[in-house]
């Protein structure tokens, strides 16, 4: 009986996996360059991390979590999001106390959310992310912005929409909450169940609701913007006059509001405007978590990131179809006829790999048309031909099969010959 793959989730295999690779270098590269030092945590942690930061009220809490009693009976969960486990351990190893702050992080991982699998949602997924904790400055905000649209731009695409709000301070928010209650309660029974405990529990979260989207009382809510309070606006202001010195363009929405509940200030996406990409457009997600780290047991440090799931990053290269830019060939396939020839190019594929080239040989005792072909398929930069002569005389035929040049090469010096070919072209 064979056994299938979970759903929601895929295999990746060679030929798409240097795409990741590459978009992972390309993500990391610009990391460094915005001073951003890795960070890798757990991919399970204690179920309630998640419900303390995301939220006892967010679907991913309540519906999308993957959670489990381990043998001690302790109940963990295997993170939904990255951002949670980060602040976590920012507050366990006291990175609150390092002279420069904002600590400026980065991670890549799995991310598990039982959702409806579709085009552009799994079940597990990769997130690339940020977080930048410690700071105040609304320059963060700005450069954390810059950083992703860097990755992107870096990567070849072009066809994005960057889309921000304010979600404001507390006591922003507060206003904003009574005013949405006092919008939304009259006719709360025409909303969907999920909305009607959200009217009490979390009634931003109405305003992201997939089932009411086009109730006409959606249109008219009140707009987060005009309940900013003096700071909140102020602090804004500086976010988008900051994106504006950097030529960041970007739109703003009062209707973004986020999944996730730890957010205030800044919230941000990203959005794929290529024709034919999926239903689901939303590439990156972030924004402002004043509040978090104390929630989860730290001193007050503010703090803002995002993240991005490599799945969609792929999925909008190619609808855009962009070119990748990955190196998938071979430089040297060694071709060895007979026994004996078989016997050397072991030692002699060794050579060429240890000089720092790729290089590979046939395991499958083929006759020399078929390791032909073999190395025409591998994309080989050259075919290397060892067969009874050339042994005899301690040489080995080289093709260059960018020129189509063949060349009669010492045995012993075919590495050198190869890496000085390579860089004269
Ligand atoms: P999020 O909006 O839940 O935010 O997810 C961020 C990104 O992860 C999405 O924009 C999308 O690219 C990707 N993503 C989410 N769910 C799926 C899925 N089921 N399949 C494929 N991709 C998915 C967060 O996770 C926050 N932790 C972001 C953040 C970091 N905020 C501050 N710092």
């Amino acid at each position: 009986m064979s056994v299938n793959i979970p759903r929601g989730t895929q295999d990746i295999l060679p030929g798409q996996s240097e795409k990741w690779q590459y978009i992972e270098s390309i993500a990391k590269d610009v990391c460094r360059r915005y001073h951003y030092k890795e960070i890798r945590t757990p991919i399970f942690e204690h179920t309630e991390l998640f419900k303390r930061s995301v939220g006892d009220t967010t679907d991913i809490v309540q519906k999308e979590m993957y959670t489990f009693e381990d043998r001690g009976e302790r109940s963990l969960t295997l993170r939904p999001e990255g951002t949670a486990a980060v602040v976590r351990s920012f507050v366990e190893n006291k990175m609150f106390g390092i002279p420069d702050q904002p600590v400026k992080l980065f991670y890549t991982g799995p991310m598990f959310r039982y959702e409806r699998p579709q085009a552009g949602r799994y079940r597990q997924f990769v997130q690339f992310g940020v977080e930048a904790i410690g700071s105040e400055d609304p320059a963060i905000d700005a450069e954390v912005m810059a950083l992703v649209m860097a990755i992107y731009k870096e990567a070849g695409l072009k066809k994005l929409k960057l889309v921000i709000n304010s979600l404001g301070d507390a006591e922003s928010r507060t206003a904003h909450r009574e005013a949405l209650v006092a919008h939304f309660k009259p006719r709360i029974d025409e909303f969907c169940s999920d909305c009607q405990s959200r009217l009490t529990q979390n009634p931003l979260r109405i305003l992201d609701c997939k089932k009411d989207r086009g109730h006409e009382l959606m249109a008219t809510a009140p707009s987060i913007l005009d309940y900013l309070n003096e700071e909140s606006k102020a602090y804004f202001e500086k976010v988008t006059s900051y994106l504006d010195a950097m030529s960041i363009e970007y739109v703003i929405d009062p209707t973004l509001v986020r999944g996730l509940d730890y957010y205030n200030h800044t919230a941000f996406e990203i959005m794929s405007e290529a024709e034919g990409f999926g239903a689901i457009t939303t590439l990156c997600g972030g924004g402002r978590y004043n509040g978090l780290v104390q929630q989860l047991g730290g001193p007050e440090s503010p703090g803002i990131g995002f993240a991005f799931s490599i799945e969609r990053f792929i999925a909008a290269m190619e609808a855009e179809q962009v070119e990748w830019q990955v190196d998938e060939g071979l430089d040297c396939f060694i071709v060895a006829i007979g026994d004996a020839a078989k016997d050397r190019s072991v030692s002699l594929v060794h050579d060429v790999r240890a000089a720092g080239l790729s290089a590979d040989r046939d395991y499958q005792d083929r006759k020399m048309k078929a390791q032909l072909k073999a190395s025409d398929r591998q994309k080989a930069r050259f075919t290397a031909i060892l067969g009874e002569d050339e042994l005899a005389e301690n040489r080995i035929t080289v093709k260059d099969m960018s020129g189509g040049t063949q060349e009669q090469v010492p045995l012993n010096e075919l590495a050198a010959y190869l890496k000085t070919t390579m860089e004269a072209n």
